[in-house]
């Protein structure tokens, strides 16, 4: 039994709480830490966590925490995660790893000394079902050799006004939508980025303009085995949820999400012949959400399972970085 400390009980770290309490086996939620009261008072009255911290430092004194699972905000993460670890616990982090690469080789050259324990960041979508299963047809030359893929990461426009005030720490929409879409380029690509050219702009919600940020962007990339990346993100959906992403190779196409489809029932009525769409992200990758904890747990507990290393977050990193000064300076930059 892995006991876990949880930090951060937000929009994702209740979701991520109530699979540790509920669903994933082989773990205790024994501690939560939160510098929000209510979050605290929802650990004790909802989940039965009787420890609960408003400071991390004290958290990480308790001996009895083997891991810790941080769902903080993005600024935070980097120190978190190098505290967590000089305190002797495993650590589970949300993505991104930090949102500049001298953080994240920070952490990464730190976390050397500690490697008997486990040190991964949350990329949910390497834990999706669909997107693990074109992982395998993939690597398995089922369409060749992967010459481009196209990745796109939508959110419901009834987001996005919320999500102003997080640009301030979550170093934007590159940082917080495109690096999911970065790793899995990276992942099926099995190449560097090398080049990167981005354009977008405030179409709907000027308030992202204060940080030199998008509500809809694109950027198309290069990749040192000469491959290449379209990206795009939104945060003005009027549909749902709209995460997908193709992949083109020499001997076929794999597309995944293609329609965003909440389930598999079509509604034929006065609005037309139709399917209700996911609404948001924790919709879309719910399972993958659990697949990934479980995962985490069972590496804790000794068990050989992928995770997403320190090095792929980072590499994520590197390549948010170089599209945000390419979406800033509307140049074309290179590695
Ligand atoms: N994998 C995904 O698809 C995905 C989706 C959403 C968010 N995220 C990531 O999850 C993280 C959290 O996002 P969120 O939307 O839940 O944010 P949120 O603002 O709702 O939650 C942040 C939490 O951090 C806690 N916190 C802040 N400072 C703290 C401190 N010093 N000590 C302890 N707790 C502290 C707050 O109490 C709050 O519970 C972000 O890094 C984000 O990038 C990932």
């Amino acid at each position: 039994m892995v006991k876990i400390g949880i930090v951060g009980l937000g929009r994702l770290g209740k979701r991520h709480a109530e699979n540790l309490v509920y669903r994933v086996s082989g773990c205790q939620v024994t501690a939560a830490c939160s510098i929000v009261e209510e979050e605290l008072a929802y650990a004790k009255d909802v989940l039965g966590v009787s420890d609960t911290y408003t400071d991390y430092a004290d958290m990480l004194a308790n001996a009895d925490i083997d891991a810790v699972f941080l769902v903080t905000s993005t600024s935070l993460h980097a120190e978190q995660i190098l505290a967590g670890l000089a305190a002797d616990k495993h650590v589970f982090c949300e993505k991104p790893l930090a949102i500049n690469v001298e953080d994240c080789e920070k952490v990464v050259s730190a976390a050397a000394q500690y490697n008997h324990k486990i040190a991964t960041i949350g990329l949910v979508r390497r834990f999706d079902p669909s997107y693990m299963e074109a992982k395998r047809l993939v690597d398995a030359g089922k369409i060749g050799q992967p010459i481009l893929v196209r990745s796109q990461t939508v959110d419901l426009d009834d987001f996005a006004e919320f999500q102003v005030p997080f640009t301030a720490t979550s170093g934007g929409f590159v940082h917080d939508m495109w690096v999911h879409d970065f790793d899995l380029a990276r992942w099926f690509l099995g190449s560097d980025m090398t080049e990167a050219y981005s354009i977008g702009g405030c179409y709907r919600h000027k308030g992202f303009e204060q940080y030199n940020d998008a509500d809809n962007a694109s950027a198309l990339c290069k990749y040192a085995n000469g491959t290449n990346a379209y990206f795009f993100a939104s945060r003005t959906a009027q549909h749902g949820h709209d995460t997908r992403t193709e992949i083109v190779g020499t001997e076929g196409i794999l597309k995944i999400g293609e329609i965003p489809n909440a389930t598999r029932v079509e509604i034929f009525d006065r609005a037309g012949a139709r399917q209700e769409c996911v609404q948001d992200f924790f919709a879309r990758f719910e399972e993958a959400f659990l697949i990934e904890a479980q995962a985490f747990v069972d590496a804790c507990n000794g068990k050989e399972v992928a995770l997403c290393t320190l090095e792929d977050a980072m590499n994520a990193t590197k390549d948010a970085v170089m599209v945000t000064e390419a979406y800033k300076t509307g140049t074309l930059v290179k590695a």
